[in-house]
């Protein structure tokens, strides 16, 4: 069976509410996409113990004093790229007396607050834009408040959730009306907690101002919030990608079961739209609430079946809002023109996800109309192949990656990275699904997968080939040269002096806590137990590496890391010795090779810089100088293993060295 990483939303209140409640929750499941770690950071800054979110959704304890023990932050709130974050905790700081400044990334600098902020000051908190008018970074005064009734100009769950956060943690009663029913994690939270929320069809006022709508009320608690015991469900947004690639027969004949999925009406709208579009889903164990969550889980059974187009619209699209990039590429392999209205919405997510699917689908020729408030699109079976832009948006790359998938089309993703935010290790899972390493009960088929080694000369693109190769394949990618790092870091935090490291001997090394963990496509490394984080690319750090790597007791030590993280095999790693010293016995063992100049000037882009003909010549001079030390020196010289295979990728385009070297190991395989 195969387990989606924890809901995105609920991940995201069940932090925030167990911030606000007074002693110890116990919370397990957490997603630990980059969404909800900028949530943990925040409420860490404000005085919640938090520790870092676990990769395998493992129970972690957060301790609060409750609502009132939060203090201002010394530093401005970083959401990253994360508006529920934002926007929830604009609503929960704008009841307590606190100050703080409220930041993100590009993405979330250009999305829209006023839709919480205009009904916030109503209640009597107060807002500075630091920015553009109605974007972050934005100051909020919070403080004692007055009750709110307010009609919601869009169905959102994020404008609705911090309204409710701020009549509870101002202790005032809120109702908020909403043209249709948003997703209701924060009121099924608050109820499990005690707290009253009443919904239902309906107005705002006894003369029916706002009738037709959805309407949500709390009344205040007196008392603080008890702790939380929580078990998050896995993500039906989450789990949609790897629904839409088994119906679209990427999965194979046998398709896909996906257990343990969050199923709440308010979210699972999709499922709805699948049964009109041809079916192929079987929902298993529906409406069974997890114990304690208040939230329906179940199993989803999916099946390869011939899709046709429909028509979504109207009261359909807040359920279903996350879904419609999935739903457009769906759309684009059904019979006949898909129809989405209504979703205006789409234009202020991470990305304008209407315009980022008409360009994209475009670009891969699918035949696409636009409108304001959504786009119809022409289902076809002729081969899609191109490159796509994310536009930063991880529901983009997701939705095209699934397409990229499947037999016959051939896409790429521009920064394919950016699906951390909430599907951390998708690309691989992908992979595996893709080449048929898992069984349709997602059990991973036997047979010990192959260590690949990459290794070449500097500038050769050892690493971002190392990767993607990886990712191709569902492999994990070992970055020795991350490694490396790790353990120079660990020296320069140590009380041995630079001057003595040369010393050391491989015991004095074994005292140094240095792990790899499974992590996403790759490993994360720990020290002492403890993710470094950009310490790792610090100055102090860059300045060291080379010299580490030189100390024999140093590179003894990283080698049985090494091997012991590739052991099970599946590993794609790259450096300079991986096919001789580190794996000699790799299963596929790639050497690249590339002209001097060429591994120049590809130096030169990839760091930015001029590629005058000046600039390539002077850069091939300091590589044929490091090319002779690397091959001279003592410890672990470059050298070409007996049974690599070579790869010039001179005249290569970078996707055709990728394909080469997959071809390769495929061939291994079979
Ligand atoms: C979310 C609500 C939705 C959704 C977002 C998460 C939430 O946004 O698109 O991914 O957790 O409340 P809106 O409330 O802006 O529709």
């Amino acid at each position: 069976m195969i387990r989606v990483p924890g809901d995105k939303s609920i991940t995201h209140r069940a932090l925030l509410l167990a911030g606000l409640a007074e002693g110890e929750s116990r919370l397990s499941g957490l997603l630990p996409g980059e969404d909800c770690r900028s949530t943990a950071a925040c409420l860490r800054a404000l005085g919640v113990e938090i520790p870092e979110l676990p990769l395998d959704g493992s129970e972690i304890r957060v301790r609060s004093r409750g609502a009132g023990a939060l203090r201002s932050p010394s530093i401005p709130l970083d959401c990253g790229n994360s508006g529920t974050t934002a926007r929830l905790l604009l609503g929960l700081l704008a009841g307590l007396p606190v100050t703080a400044i409220l930041t993100g990334d590009a993405s979330l600098r250009s999305r829209p607050m006023r839709r919480v902020t205009d009904p916030l000051t109503r209640m009597g908190a107060r807002f500075r834009e630091d920015g553009e008018p109605d974007r972050l970074p934005i100051q909020v005064t919070g403080g004692p408040l007055g009750s709110l009734a307010y009609i919601s100009p869009v169905a959102s769950a994020q404008v609705k959730s911090a309204l409710l956060l701020a009549g509870l943690t101002g202790g005032v009663p809120v109702t908020v009306v909403e043209p249709h029913a948003s997703r209701d994690h924060t009121e099924r939270m608050l109820r499990l907690l005690g707290v009253s929320v009443e919904a239902g069809p309906g107005s705002v006022g006894e003369d029916g101002e706002g009738a037709g709508g959805w309407r949500v009320s709390l009344k205040p608690t007196s008392g603080p919030l008890p702790p939380l015991e929580f078990q998050v469900p896995g993500d039906f947004s989450s789990a949609a990608f790897l629904a839409a690639f088994a119906l679209l027969g990427g999965a194979g004949r046998e398709g896909l079961r996906l257990g343990g999925v969050g199923l709440n009406p308010t979210r699972s709208t999709l499922l709805q739209v699948l049964g009109r579009m041809g079916g192929g889903v079987e929902v298993i164990g529906a409406g069974e609430e997890e114990k304690g969550t208040g939230e329906p889980v179940g199993d989803l059974v999916l099946r390869p079946v011939a899709l046709h187009a429909t028509e979504v619209g109207g009261e359909e699209i807040p359920g279903l809002i996350d879904e419609i990039p999935i739903l457009a590429v769906l759309a684009a392999r059904a019979k006949g023109v898909t129809r989405i209205r209504d979703a205006g919405e789409l234009r202020v997510k991470e990305s304008d996800r209407i315009a980022a699917l008409v360009v994209n689908l475009r670009a891969l020729g699918v035949e696409v109309e636009e409108f304001d408030d959504g786009l119809a699109v022409r289902g076809t079976d002729a081969p899609l192949c191109g490159q796509v832009r994310t536009f930063h948006d991880h529901r983009i790359a997701m939705a095209f990656g699934v397409l990229g998938a499947l037999p016959g089309n051939d896409i790429q993703v521009e920064d394919p990275q950016v699906v951390e935010v909430s599907y951390p290790g998708f690309w691989a899972l992908l992979a595996e699904l893709a080449s048929g390493s898992r069984t349709s009960n997602g059990e991973k088929k036997g047979g010990r997968q192959p260590v690949v080694t990459v290794d070449g000369p500097a500038g050769s693109g050892k690493s971002s080939t190392a990767l993607a190769v990886a990712r191709a394949l569902g492999f994990r990618h070992l970055d020795s040269g991350a490694l490396y790092r790790g353990l120079t870091l660990a020296l320069f935090r140590s009380p041995v002096p630079e001057a003595n490291w040369d010393d050391l001997s491989e015991s004095d090394l074994s005292a140094f806590s240095i792990e790899l963990e499974p992590r996403g496509d790759g490993f994360g490394i720990l020290l002492e137990g403890e993710d470094p984080g950009e310490a790792l690319r610090s100055r102090e750090v860059t300045r060291r590496v080379s010299r580490a790597a030189r100390i024999p007791a140093v590179r003894a030590r990283l080698l049985e890391l090494q091997r012991e993280a590739a052991r099970e095999g599946g590993v794609v790693t790259d450096g300079r010795d991986m096919g001789t010293v580190v794996f000699p016995d790799a299963e596929v063992k790639i050497f690249l090779v590339a002209d001097l100049e060429e591994r120049a000037r590809r130096r030169l882009l990839q760091e930015g810089r001029d590629t005058s003909p000046e600039a390539v010549a002077e850069e091939a001079k300091r590589l044929r100088e490091r090319d002779r030390t690397d091959e001279e020196r003592e410890v672990s010289p470059l050298r070409e293993p007996a049974d690599a295979h070579v790869l010039d990728t001179t005249h290569l385009s970078f996707p055709e060295q990728v394909d080469r070297i997959v071809g390769w190991v495929r061939e291994h395989i079979d």
